[in-house]
């Protein structure tokens, strides 16, 4: 646990954010105690909730790993990146080739802060502040021209954060922009908070209970329906097995996950641009 004494300059230990809430469900120690006293409301409505939490990182780093070494992606641009934890996207991907090139997106003050450090002697990797909903501004921001080549096969990596944008911030929109500006044979991986509605009544029910509490204590959280979540991928064709719950995406023996209600919460998928 961080010293609630001391926070990097900059970061307003006051509110809570969503990458320390998201640090805490997966272990971190970059978190403050407004950040846990959100998860542990999200917490006393999906006990299992960290396992949500470890089940995507798990599915993160199948998801690169195949994109860097079955399909050969050697560009990744993951936006919405997170706090640096235990096995980062470039770590994956650079163990297939260390050439990659790869650029985190936060607009988190404190993933810079980390990022930067994490990386300092990287000079393949960079980390950029800048938000999402102003996607232009990604695909023309200097480090991102720099570092990659738009007329060569990028990994798109929108992992947990589409559901952070409202209805009214357009992610639809949002996610277009960026798959347009891709080349044929860039893939698109995302995963998103999933209603699975009629598919698990039960659980549909208590995802409006967490979508209430995520949006009173962090102001964002949308769970959201299969086709909508389908929707963002657009014409790009869904890599077998398509958008299913995190752990039933390529698994490895040690990712195997019990059907416990954290496991219907997350969908997630990979799709290539033709
Ligand atoms: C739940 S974390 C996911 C981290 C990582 N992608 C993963 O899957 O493990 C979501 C991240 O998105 C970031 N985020 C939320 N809204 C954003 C926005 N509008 N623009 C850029 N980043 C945003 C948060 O700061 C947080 O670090």
């Amino acid at each position: 646990m961080v010293n609630e004494e001391w926070a990097p300059p900059g970061i307003d230990t006051t509110k809570p954010s969503v990458a320390r809430v998201y640090d805490f469900m997966v272990g971190g120690k970059d978190n403050y105690a407004i950040d846990r006293m959100v998860a542990q409301r999200a917490l006393e409505i999906m006990p299992d909730a960290q396992e949500a939490g470890r089940a995507c990182r798990a599915f993160l780093r199948r998801v690169v790993h195949y994109l860097a070494a079955d399909v050969g992606i050697r560009q990744f641009l993951d936006l919405g990146s997170g706090l640096p934890t235990d096995t980062n996207v470039h770590q994956v991907a650079q163990s297939v080739d260390p050439a990659t090139r790869v650029i985190y997106v936060d607009n988190d003050p404190m993933v810079l802060v980390h990022g930067r450090a994490l990386l300092a002697s990287n000079d393949t990797t960079a980390v950029v502040q800048a938000d999402i909903r102003e996607p232009q501004q990604i695909l023309d921001h200097d480090v991102v021209r720099d570092q990659l080549d738009f007329t060569e096969p990028i990994g798109l990596l929108m992992l947990s954060i589409l559901h952070h944008l409202n209805d009214d911030e357009d992610p639809g929109a949002v996610a277009a922009t960026l798959r347009d500006a891709l080349p044929s044979g860039s893939h698109l991986a995302i995963i998103h908070f999933w209603d699975p509605a009629e598919e698990q009544p039960e659980v549909a029910a208590k995802v409006v209970d967490a979508e209430r509490v995520f949006n009173e204590t962090l102001g964002t959280g949308r769970w959201r329906r299969r086709d909508e979540v389908q929707a963002y991928f657009g014409d790009f064709e869904l890599v077998e097995p398509g958008l299913v719950p995190l752990a039933e995406w390529r698994p490895n023996d040690k990712d195997k996950a019990e059907q416990t209600d954290s496991y219907y919460t997350m969908i997630g998928g990979v799709a290539r641009k033709p």
